[in-house]
């Protein structure tokens, strides 16, 4: 957190990964401070960031996700929607996450910490929060997000976008999902989805979803792992309503045979969801 918010208000120095797909000095340097300090008390856990890969031993029971620049694109334009986010899952279930979300923009930059850990409740700089008790998708804000590839499930999200714009009071696309989901656990809006995170993108903020009284599946409707390609987060009360809509296009996509298999996991690592 002191990396990135140190970095703020300075010159960017960014590089592609791929045509939009940015990445900047600060998300290396973000991910190496949080490395030092995870090696340095957890010698024997493996680690997956965002930057580096895999790294420790494969058989331990214990993973760290690590997305140390989520919203790297709005960081580089100085747009305020970025997070840090770290998640400890144990044999592939999050246990413990935090999520640190930039906010204000120019001249005001500020942090919201958001905490959770599994069975102990969510907490945003130390209130605990709960997900909104919206019933009525007409009522209801959403979120949502896309990849940088452009691709069928892209297209189709294109689509969702469309659908729930036109049904509901709006859906945001604010470029930062481990922020966007975080709200929907602040309870300022009902419901979240994005096809092709990866599990740094949603490990931590999957937990404080369900802390915070919210529900999450696949966009099929199927129980959710971390190395799932696709996610839903609500409320828990709109979750249905949200399956009517998503989960048919979602299978369409399965139907046709988009890869919806399960990614970025370590080899030797042992998940029990
Ligand atoms: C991205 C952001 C974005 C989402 C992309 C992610 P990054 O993460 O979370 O909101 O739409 O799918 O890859 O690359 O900024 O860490
Ligand atoms: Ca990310
Ligand atoms: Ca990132």
């Amino acid at each position: 957190m002191q990396v990135v918010m140190a970095a703020v208000d300075k010159p960017r120095s960014v590089d592609y990964k791929g045509a939009t797909d940015l990445v900047t000095d600060t998300d290396g340097r973000s991910e190496l401070a949080i490395l030092e300090v995870v090696r340095k008390y957890f010698p024997d856990h493996l680690i997956l960031g965002e930057e580096g890969g895999v790294s420790g031993d494969e058989s331990s029971d214990y993973l760290w996700c690590i997305d140390p620049l989520d919203g790297t694109t709005n960081f580089a334009h100085s747009y305020p929607s970025f997070a840090v986010s770290i998640a400890i899952l144990l044999r592939g279930k999050p246990i413990a996450a935090s999520v640190v979300e930039f906010v204000g923009g120019p001249f005001c930059w500020d942090t919201r910490t958001y905490i959770a850990s599994a069975g102990g409740g969510a907490f945003c700089n130390g209130n605990q929060i709960h997900v909104s008790n919206k019933d009525e998708v007409e009522r209801a804000l959403f979120v949502t997000g896309f990849g940088y590839e452009h691709d069928e499930a892209w297209a189709t999200n294109i689509d969702l976008f469309k659908e729930f714009t036109d049904v509901s009071r709006g859906v945001r696309r604010l470029g930062a999902a481990a922020v966007d989901m975080c709200h929907v656990a602040l309870g300022i809006v009902e419901g979240f989805w994005e096809y092709r995170l990866k599990p740094w993108d949603m490990a931590a903020a999957v937990l404080i979803v369900e802390e915070a009284g919210g529900k999450v599946t696949r966009m099929d409707g199927g129980d959710f792992c971390v190395f799932d390609r696709s996610v839903l987060v609500s409320n828990g009360i709109l979750h249905e309503k949200l399956l009517d809509r998503i989960s048919p296009p979602t299978e369409k996509l399965i139907n046709d045979g988009f890869d919806f298999s399960q990614w970025y996991k370590p080899t030797g690592y042992v998940s029990e969801v």
